[in-house]
């Protein structure tokens, strides 16, 4: 019996112990996708069906699957030291790459810490936002400003200053108060079909003037953006909202953070979405494609002035915040070989160069049936659908089922499919999953 085959046997027997996140369970259950194997740009499927990832993982695996340089240097690390405490102790990995991510960050972004997850980042950004204005000598700064239809992760800091609505709703009495919400910029009436950035919607990010007068600058510790909303469904800044951003808070003495847990490392073309977009905020969360998803791991990159001020108290411990994992290791290692892997295949570059023909790719669904917009930058697009009378994402999942069914896996997120494949795609690939998804969406009612 080979793996595969064992795995598949054990199904029936193990579904219903584990509650998967995310995930309509009972429904999972009764009809389960599971996946066993996975390399280059494929998943094998239990029973050994090959699925062409168009969605990196869940944004993750940028360099492709099965990288041998990850799982060596992963190999190595666990042998050689398996864990280190993270608390008064340090070990020369978690330095190294602190400084190699320094390297390839946007200006003045030079300090990092690290932790397990976007999750985790985020509530670790929004921490040292307030730490930092204490040490500063402005205590009273502690309001947080998210945006509508933002995805932040699932920590209580993060559903807060998110914009989802169906993540917040059920624990909606127990979010941090003192957040405030920027309006989203996705504007279906004038910018649908739009390739790239969408001309018009700057003049959203002037709101923030607005909660800065109601609230007073002297109060709001940051603001928090993707500055291109991914979970939501691919929701591109319209042209100069960033900088406009950047402008006002920058006016008013308020930290920028730019959450790129989905767009650092490549995914619109460059090692972040701010360098693509020429804005430089004061701290960016990462995670996933940090180390490809090999193993949990994420980073908060830092403004120095940030680390610099939070370092001119009395001697002692500068911030209360930690984690058991912080820059495990296993998870560092994985992440140094995986940055040699996006540096020595020009990955980054390689979003960029085959943004083109992605883009003509995913607009040459345009006339398919009840699709009613499509979004693209770098190697990241979406199509949204209209939902159908069967109800609101039920349209979606039928096509994402479909492509499944057919060897494609896309990722739906209600009415919209979400397309985020490895960058290390070709164009005929590319093509694979365009023409799975123009099928898919054909069969769909
Ligand atoms: C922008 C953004 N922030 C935070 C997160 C949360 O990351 P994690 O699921 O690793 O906690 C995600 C996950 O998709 C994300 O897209």
């Amino acid at each position: 019996m080979t793996d595969i085959q064992n795995h598949s046997k054990s199904e029936a027997q193990s579904l219903e112990h584990y509650w998967m996140p995310f995930t309509a369970n009972r429904q999972f259950k009764a009809n389960p996708r599971m996946l066993a194997e996975a390399d280059g740009m494929y998943y094998k499927d239990t029973s050994g069906r090959a699925i062409l990832d168009g969605t990196a993982g869940l944004w993750c695996c940028n360099a492709g699957h099965g990288r041998r340089e990850i799982s060596e240097a992963v190999s190595h690390q666990i042998k050689q030291m398996d864990y280190a405490p993270s608390f008064q102790m340090g070990h020369p990995l978690a330095f190294e790459l602190a400084e190699r991510l320094a390297q390839i960050s946007p200006q003045g972004l030079n300090k990092v810490f690290f932790t397990n997850s976007g999750s985790e980042s985020v509530d670790s950004a929004l921490k040292i936002a307030i730490n930092y204005h204490r040490a500063n000598g402005e205590p009273t700064r502690t309001r947080f400003i998210g945006r509508e239809l933002g995805y932040h992760g699932v920590g209580f800091g993060g559903i807060s200053v998110g914009g989802i609505g169906g993540n917040r709703k059920a624990f909606s009495q127990q979010l941090l108060p003192g957040v405030d919400h920027l309006p989203h910029t996705l504007d279906m009436q004038g910018n649908a079909f739009t390739r790239g950035m969408p001309t018009t919607g700057a003049e959203k990010a002037d709101v923030l003037e607005q909660l800065v007068a109601l609230h007073g600058a002297e109060n709001i510790a940051a603001v928090i953006v993707e500055p291109m909303s991914g979970s939501a469904g691919v929701i591109l800044p319209p042209e100069g909202y960033l900088k406009r951003l950047r402008e006002i808070t920058q006016k008013y003495g308020i930290l920028l953070i730019f959450d790129e847990v989905i767009t650092a490392f490549g995914r619109v073309g460059d090692a972040f979405a701010s360098q693509r977009w020429g804005v430089t905020p004061d701290l960016i969360t990462t995670a996933k494609a940090l180390n490809n998803g090999a193993i949990p791991m994420g980073a908060v990159l830092i403004d120095d002035k940030i680390y610099d001020a939070s370092m001119q108290g009395p001697d002692g411990i500068e911030l209360f915040h930690g984690y058991t994992y912080s820059g495990h290791p296993v998870a560092a290692a994985a992440a140094l070989a995986t940055l040699n892997i996006y540096d020595n295949e020009k990955l980054f570059e390689r979003s960029r160069e085959l943004e083109g023909y992605f883009e003509d790719a995913m607009h040459s669904l345009k006339d398919l049936p009840n699709v009613i917009d499509i979004r693209n930058i770098g190697l990241v697009g979406a199509i949204q659908l209209s939902p159908s009378n069967k109800g609101i994402g039920k349209r979606g999942f039928d096509v994402f089922e479909r492509c499944f069914a057919k060897g494609t896996l896309v990722r739906a997120t209600a009415d919209i499919i979400a397309i985020s494949p490895p960058l290390i795609i070709d164009k005929q690939e590319i093509d694979q999953i365009v023409n799975t998804l123009a099928d898919a969406i054909r069969a769909t009612d």
